[in-house]
């Protein structure tokens, strides 16, 4: 296991279906190695919430379970990279080709942390998923129940259920990974930089399994 230090200077990208538990274990190593989080996803939720144009844009594709175009979410995340020094963790990006392309063209990935799980156990997870809108902390009503039902352990905020976390959705989720975002594997595999991770069992344990790793 490496110190503190030198995982604070560690790129990582953070890959997997939705429901891998990408946020969950980019929430530990945020919390335990003091890395910063990038999460698409969570800044394209603030914008929907926001009402930015950014997220009146965002927010058709989010709700069926599609990408956001490509144009707005690379300009979105070069920008905000472009602010960071030291080590982070890139959660749910890139999550196509040319988004790796793009990213490839500003900085130097150390690792990339493939997070394998099976489509019905995503399912499971997904639509018992509930989540801290504040500080976008993720539980399960089952596997990670919050201490008090519907509140956040973190910092007290009232948990909600996401709305593409309906099966339907979720299912039109796993589709669009399957023909976008799965291709980035065997592209990182090629870079010498992909570590497959079983992202079935103890979340704990499957942290432990990162952090050796790093
Ligand atoms: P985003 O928010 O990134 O969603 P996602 O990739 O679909 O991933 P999730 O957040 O659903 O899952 P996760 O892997 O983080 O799992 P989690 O830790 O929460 O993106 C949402 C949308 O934004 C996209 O559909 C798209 O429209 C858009 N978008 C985002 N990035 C984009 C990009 N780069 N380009 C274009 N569009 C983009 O865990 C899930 C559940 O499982 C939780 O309840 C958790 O408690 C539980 N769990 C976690 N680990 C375990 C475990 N080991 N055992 C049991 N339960 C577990």
């Amino acid at each position: 296991m490496n110190d503190y230090r030198r995982s604070m200077d560690t790129k990582i990208v953070l890959l997997g279906p939705p429901g891998s538990g990408k946020g969950t274990q980019a929430e530990k190593m945020e919390d335990e190695l003091g890395l910063v989080r990038l999460s698409t996803g969570d800044i394209l939720r603030e914008a929907v919430r926001n009402e930015t144009e950014l997220g009146r844009e965002a927010k058709g594709f989010m709700d069926k379970g599609q990408l956001v175009p490509n144009d707005l979410v690379i300009d979105l995340m070069k920008e905000k990279i472009s602010h960071l020094d030291d080590g982070y963790i890139l959660d749910g990006f890139p999550r196509t080709v040319e988004q790796a392309e793009a990213l490839e063209s500003i900085a130097e990935i150390d690792h990339v942390i493939n997070l394998e799980v099976d489509d019905e156990e995503l399912v499971n997870r997904l639509t018992k998923r509930r989540t801290c809108p504040n500080c976008n902390a993720v539980y399960h009503l089952i596997y990670k129940p919050p201490k008090k039902e519907g509140v956040c352990d973190r910092c007290g905020g009232k948990l909600y259920q996401r709305s593409d976390d309906s099966e339907e959705t979720v299912r039109n989720r796993l589709k669009v990974y399957r023909e976008n975002t799965y291709p980035l594997i065997e592209y990182y595999k090629k870079k010498g930089v992909l570590h497959n991770i079983d992202g079935k069992g103890d979340i704990k344990e499957i942290f432990e399994n990162i952090r050796e790793l790093l």
